[in-house]
């Protein structure tokens, strides 16, 4: 089967055909002018990229057996922008449309692109950060930010240092000569927040270097420290690390030494697969699509507070107890 996804729920509009692999995958990035998104001007831009990026993946439009959009979570105008073409393709090819759930595509693409079954995910990039994994049937979300994604607070920060636009890079680059300093490191329960960490760093005196070190040491030990306790509760082997700040070293190798001190083992997809793409959602789409989960158009509405939970995993069979 060969099942066409539309990416759209923020920055990066993307498209991609997945049959037995990947057939064709192509991504048209909105660039804000100035600072972070706007949420409207990323919809239009989606809008008028649509035909393009659906263009460039769709050679053999006979071929598709259905249409997977993200139907959430993620910034309104952009997910309706998705779901309007979304529903206009099926309808044109007379095909199934499938509602795919953003974070979720995360994981199984990543289960596909490293071959882990059955991992832990820690999904951190710009508006999200969230520590989940499958349990009887549902992903189980074991803690999230109760504020800001890991990410933008990094930008946030970034921003109000002058340095360029996404902070992320530039901090990790910073925090090779820092040394440590004391910032609030707050995990609750089994959540996290960041707002606190980012304001203090903002108001810091220190050298850069020795900040943007602390930074990342306090918020990338805080995502540790709540993967390793879903690892020990859910009773699994396997971490899978995926978003945008999965490109950072200093989090890779704080995760890799967390998992073989408990005999676990880490897994990281290549770049293509770790931020927002269409293959994700064209890969979840067609394992959805072939345990019979499409979506009729009545119930295809954008939802930008999809949750992982809400979803009923119904191409997983995996047997827990
Ligand atoms: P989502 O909708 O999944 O939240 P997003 O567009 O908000 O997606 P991504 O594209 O997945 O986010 O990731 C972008 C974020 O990743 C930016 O906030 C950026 O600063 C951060 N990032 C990129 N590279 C690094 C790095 N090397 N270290 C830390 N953070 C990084
Ligand atoms: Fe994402």
């Amino acid at each position: 089967d060969k099942v066409l996804g539309i990416e759209g729920t923020a920055w990066n509009l993307s498209a991609a055909v997945f049959g037995d692999g990947l057939i064709s995958l192509y991504s048209k990035p909105y660039q804000p002018v100035s600072g972070g998104i706007h949420p409207r001007e990323a919809a239009q831009h989606h809008a008028s990229e649509m035909r393009e990026v659906i263009a460039r993946v769709l050679t053999a439009p006979e071929e598709i057996e259905a249409v997977a959009f993200s139907q959430g979570p993620g910034l309104g105008p952009c997910l309706r922008t998705v779901a309007t073409a979304a529903r206009a393709l099926a309808l044109a090819l007379d095909v199934p449309l499938v509602g795919v759930n953003h974070c979720v595509a995360h994981v199984e693409i990543g289960r596909w692109a490293t071959g882990c079954v059955d991992p832990i995910t820690l999904y951190t990039s710009g508006a999200n950060t969230q520590v989940f994994g499958y349990l009887n049937g549902r992903y189980r979300i074991f803690g999230e930010t109760l504020d800001i994604g890991l990410g933008n607070g990094l930008d946030k920060f970034a921003r109000s240092k002058n340095l360029p636009h996404p902070g992320g890079p530039k901090i990790e680059a910073l925090a090779r000569g820092g040394n440590y300093i004391d910032l609030p490191y707050t995990v609750k329960g089994m959540d996290l927040a960041f707002s606190g960490l980012i304001s203090a760093a903002q108001e810091s005196t220190a050298p850069i270097e020795d900040v943007c070190h602390s930074l990342q040491e306090t918020a990338f030990a805080m995502c540790v420290e709540v993967t390793e306790r879903a690892l020990a509760q859910a009773g699994k082997d396997e971490v899978l690390l995926v978003g945008g700040v999965a490109a950072n070293t200093r989090l890779r190798e704080m995760l890799r030494t967390m998992c073989e001190e408990r005999g676990a083992r880490l897994f990281v997809p290549e770049p293509q697969f770790c931020g927002d793409n269409g293959a994700m959602i064209a890969y979840t789409g067609k394992v959805m699509f072939e345990a019979g989960a499409t979506l009729p158009v009545e119930a295809s509405r954008a939802n930008s507070h999809y949750r992982a939970d809400e979803v009923e995993v119904v191409w997983r069979h995996d047997d827990e107890t």
